[in-house]
This record gives structure tokens, sequence and C-alpha cells, in this order.
């Protein structure tokens, strides 16, 4: 084939064929298709859209660019979890380990923060010890005798989409959504999970603002997840506030851990035990009672195993920020608006996030919130704490806050978290 003529179908509006998208992925791969002619194809891709059948071949070339992990000799079954990212989102952390805790498989490969989302392995790096780089071996064997394991995706894994995907970073196209869902799909059906529940957000600090098109990306996810032979379902969530009071590294595993120990905020416990519900479900547990693992020990003991077989020592004492700045409430009232975007701006020019790839992050700082929307407030009230190691973030951080949050005379209308399932 010639690319330049690939560019132009779609560029007019064509749709490619399998061997199109085949021979497409493969050249760009290795290196024969340009960096140049790839963005001038993802960018048509982005205007025009792509077929329904595009969509399923693109997600099965960068499949087969790489390995695809096989767990059929695994005595368990397998279920994993992926969310499309969001401000203070550590569900992850609880909830492998809860899920795990009766006696399913929880492979989930993770990734680290790029902007203002978040990643699982920066989070769980604050734990002294604890590593996220596994040998295939290793991983295997935790899976068999834990059950969880949160680590490090190898780039064996649909390497395709690890080039692409930076490709998109700097080139405009990484909001589409037939992009998007064969970006994440492709590494999930790579991975070997026998099911998968999407955490799928809209609102302030998601990918998706709008809730019509994250349901659309969830129900084009589910989809392909279903014909590649993964059952997959979705949550739709509202990702407008912060999840939880925690934003940053540190902080999010303390939370974590509260609610591991049957407490933490209502919001992060509510969310928890619903993915929990239905992975496992579909691990074939319809009648587990999550929410009573959390009570009763039994996630907890499941969390401090996952640590400590990944090196980590689960009662040492977590970093926390040598500085801090505390906002508090101007006048009497209730908190009527959070907005999750500007908090999570604020936590990463705190030094929770990185600006480019090869950055670390700063395990301590981040940001806690003492109100949520609804939230009663007298004057003088602390609001939020800002954590950092030097003290001239504050001013950055404190700028983009600013206007995102509000205190009004009445509470504002109770917004439901969990919006639609999608099977
Ligand atoms: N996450 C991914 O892995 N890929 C995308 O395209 C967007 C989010």
């Amino acid at each position: 084939f010639d690319v330049v003529d690939l560019i132009r179908t779609k560029r007019d509006k064509g749709a490619l064929t399998t061997d199109q998208i085949d021979w497409l992925v493969d050249a760009y791969t290795r290196g024969y298709v340009a960096d140049e002619q790839m963005s001038a194809m993802t960018m048509a891709i982005f205007l025009n859209g792509m077929q329904r059948d595009e969509i399923r071949d693109l997600t099965l070339a960068m499949i087969a660019s790489g390995e695809r992990l096989d767990f059929s000799g695994l005595s368990k079954a397998t279920t994993d979890k992926h969310s499309t990212g969001g401000v203070g989102d550590k569900i992850t952390l609880p909830l492998a380990p809860l899920v795990a805790s009766f006696g399913v498989a929880v492979p989930q490969l993770s990734g680290r923060g790029l902007g203002h989302t978040g990643g699982t392995l920066d989070k769980l790096e604050s734990i002294p010890g604890w590593r996220a780089a596994l040998t295939n071996d290793e991983f295997m064997s935790q899976l068999d005798s834990v059950g969880a394991v949160i680590c490090a995706a190898g780039s064996g894994l649909a390497p395709a989409d690890g080039k692409l995907y930076a490709l998109r970073d700097i080139t405009g196209t990484v909001e589409c959504i037939p992009l998007i869902a064969s970006s994440i799909m492709s590494k999930k059906i790579a991975e070997g999970t026998a099911s998968l529940v999407l955490d799928v957000k809209f609102g302030s600090g998601a990918f998706m603002q709008d809730p019509a098109r994250a349901r659309e990306l969830a129900e084009t996810m589910v989809r392909l997840g279903t014909d590649a032979g993964v059952a997959t379902r979705a949550l739709l969530t509202d990702m407008d506030v912060p999840l939880g009071l925690a934003i940053g590294n540190a902080n999010e595993v303390r939370e974590s851990v509260e609610v591991l120990a049957g407490g933490g905020p209502a919001d992060v416990v509510e969310l928890t035990v619903a993915l929990a519900r239905e992975m496992l479900d579909l691990a074939g547990l319809p009648d587990a009672d999550p929410a009573q693992a959390l009570k009763d020990g039994r996630a907890m003991d499941s969390w401090n195993a996952m640590i400590r077989a990944q090196g980590g020592d689960p009662e040492a004492t977590l970093p926390t920020p040598s500085e801090t700045h505390t906002v508090v409430a101007d006048r009497d009232g209730v908190i009527d608006r959070l907005e999750a975007l500007p908090f999570g701006i604020a936590a990463w020019r705190l030094g929770a996030g990185r600006a480019r790839k090869q950055d670390p992050v700063i395990h301590s700082a981040g940001i806690d919130l003492h109100v949520k929307p609804g939230t009663a407030v007298k004057a003088g009230d602390p609001l939020f704490t800002l954590g950092a190691e030097d003290p001239a973030r504050f001013e950055r951080a404190l700028e983009s806050i600013e206007g995102a949050w509000s205190i009004a005379d009445t509470a504002p209308a109770a917004r439901p978290l969990i919006v639609d399932r999608i099977v």
C-alpha cells in the first residue's frame, strides 16, 4: 500500500479495509511510515471518525503488534478494571485487593500520570520499598498466591499503541473516541484478562466533559471487548468533583487505606464497592459482598499481602509535605461548587504530577480537601490544605483554583456519582 493513498482516503471521509489497517499499524511500528504521515492520518481520523469495523481492525492490529498474555494456566478467574482517569481517582488501590480477597485474580497493569491525571504507579511508589516493575514470573506467581497485582505494563503489550499515543499527545489528537477506545482496549485485551469493568468518566476532570460523548466511548469499548471475547461492562460516572478528599500521591494511598479499614469518604467507598460487585459478578461470584469485606479486614489483609509481595512495607509512615497552606472560608454558607480539573491542575503544580514523561513526581505533594459540595461552613473554617516541598509552588496552584469553588446560601442539588451501567 501507499500510505499517502490511505491518508487521502481518510481525509476524504472514506473507510480503510482490514488489510490496509493491518499494514498501516505494522509499517508505523517498524518505522516505514513516518511520524508526520501518521500525524496526518490521526488528524484525519480525529476530524472524520472511523466506522465500527475500522475501530475493531485498529484495535486488533495494535494487539498484534506485541505479545498477548495468557492466564489459562491460572487456577483462578481473572478480572480487571480500567478508569478513563480523573482527579483524586485512587479507586484501583482499594479495589484490586478487595476483589482479590474473594479468590479472584486481578492482573492490573497500570501506568504513570501525565498532566493533571495521576498515575496509580506514582501513588503506590509513595510506599517505601514498593516496586512497580515485576518480571513475568513474579507477576504470575503473585497472581496465583496473593491474587492482586498492580504493576507496570511492560513495553511488550501493544507497542504500536505506545508509539501512537505519544504522537497523539503532541499533535492534538488525543480526544477522539475511535482512537481512545482502540488505545485502551488494545492494552486491556493484550493483557489477557477474561473480564473487564470500565469506569468511564464525564465532567470537568474527565477526558470527555460531555456525558453523551462519554457514553459513546463506553459503548464503543464494551463492544470492542465483547467482540474480542473479553466479558466487558462499563459504569458511567461523574467526575465533575474530585473523588474523595485527597488529591496527590501519598495522601491518596492514605485515603485508600482508610477505605480498606472500613472507613474513608462515602464517594470512594460507593464507587469501589460498585466496581467490585461488577468484577466479582463477571468472575462468577454474583453473591459476593464486597462492602462486608471492607469492614471485616479481609480486604486489608489482601492489601498488606499485595504491598509486601512487591517489596513495600504497609506499616511504613508515608511522606507528608514539609510546607502547607490552608485556604479558609470567607463567609458562612454551603459549598456549592468544587471543580475537579482546576484542583487536579493545582495538585500537579504543587509537584504531585509531571510535565514531561521523564520527570519525577513529589510523593508528599498534593491537596487535602476538608469540604465537598454540600458541606456547611462558617467563615474561617478550613476548606483545603495545599502541600508542597517548596512554598514557591503555592502561588500558581492557588491561581489554578481561583474561581473553581464557591460558597452559596443553600446546598446544591445532589448529583448521583454512578449515572449508568452499560453492558
Ligand atoms: N488512555 C489511553 O491509554 N489511551 C488513550 O488514548 C487515552 C487514554
